[in-house]
């Protein structure tokens, strides 16, 4: 289980970021007071607008950076406290994370198995699931700057999955792939999820998230403007699909 316990995130801007954002206030407040529950055996969808803070909360749970105020814990442990816990159980994808690309898949995956302490033969047989689902074989030894962006996601995904982690985090886990990799890689999380294993994504494709997730939660602004099941959400705003459904949300809260 993740409890997000009314996390703020608010990052100190430099001169150039502020000019960038427009803006003369030097604090940006990314994550304002958000709480959210999400279960083992569930995936849970963060949606929301560019800049609503869906990255800076993924970051917060994954120990990448630290809540400015408020508390997360991962299966029971503060990600503050004990953060080495907590990345033992995750499995964490991010597109700010880049493999280092001089190296191969083949190369990446041992090297974060070894991190984790998979034994070898456990991580021979994960890579050989792994790379055979999602079709990483025929170039796995091929250096990442090599691949496409289709490629290196998919290997960003292999590898993130190398210590068959209870619990999967993944930032907009289908950005850049076509349809056919895009359907491999939902039902692969739907595997994890029948498996009892917590699925955590972000997405601003509202028909994948309508299709894949079993609850949803969309923040705006860095906070939560509503959460439930995809039928609980359309019958709040009175719309047939999700994508209607955060149009009047964003209409009200914006408004
Ligand atoms: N390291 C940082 N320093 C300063 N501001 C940041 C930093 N990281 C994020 N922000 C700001 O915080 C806000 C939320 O960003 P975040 O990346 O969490 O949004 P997002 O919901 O993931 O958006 P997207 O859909 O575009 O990925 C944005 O205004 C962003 O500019
Ligand atoms: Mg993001």
């Amino acid at each position: 289980m993740i409890e997000i316990n009314n996390l703020t995130k608010v990052f100190k801007l430099n001169k150039k970021q502020m000019m960038e954002a427009k803006t003369k206030d030097p604090l940006k407040r990314a994550v304002d007071g958000l709480s959210i529950r999400a279960n083992d055996g569930e995936i849970y969808g963060l949606l929301g607008p560019n800049g609503a803070g869906k990255t800076t909360t993924l970051r917060c749970i994954s120990t990448l950076i630290k809540p400015t105020s408020g508390t997360v814990s991962v299966e029971g442990h503060d990600v503050v406290k004990e953060s080495e816990k907590v990345r033992d159980i995750i499995g964490f994808l991010t597109s700010d994370i880049k493999l280092d690309e001089n190296f191969s898949v083949d190369y990446m995956f041992d090297f974060f198995g070894r991190l984790h302490k998979v034994p070898r033969d456990v991580l021979r047989s994960r890579k050989e699931e792994l790379f055979s689902y999602f079709g990483i074989s025929d170039f796995s030894s091929k250096k990442i700057k090599e691949l496409s962006t289709g490629m290196k996601q998919k290997s960003a995904i292999a590898v993130s999955l190398v210590h068959d982690p209870a619990i999967v985090i993944f930032d907009e886990p289908t950005n850049g792939l076509d349809i056919i990799t895009a359907r491999s890689v939902t039902d692969y999380l739907k595997k994890l999820r029948d498996e009892g294993r917590l699925v955590l994504i972000s997405t601003h494709v509202m028909s994948e998230a309508q299709k894949l997730c079993d609850r949803v939660g969309i923040i705006i602004d860095g906070k939560l403007a509503a959460e439930g099941t995809v039928p609980e959400l359309l019958a709040l705003t009175g719309t047939n699909e999700l994508e209607d459904a955060f149009f009047e949300l964003y209409k009200n809260k914006v408004a």
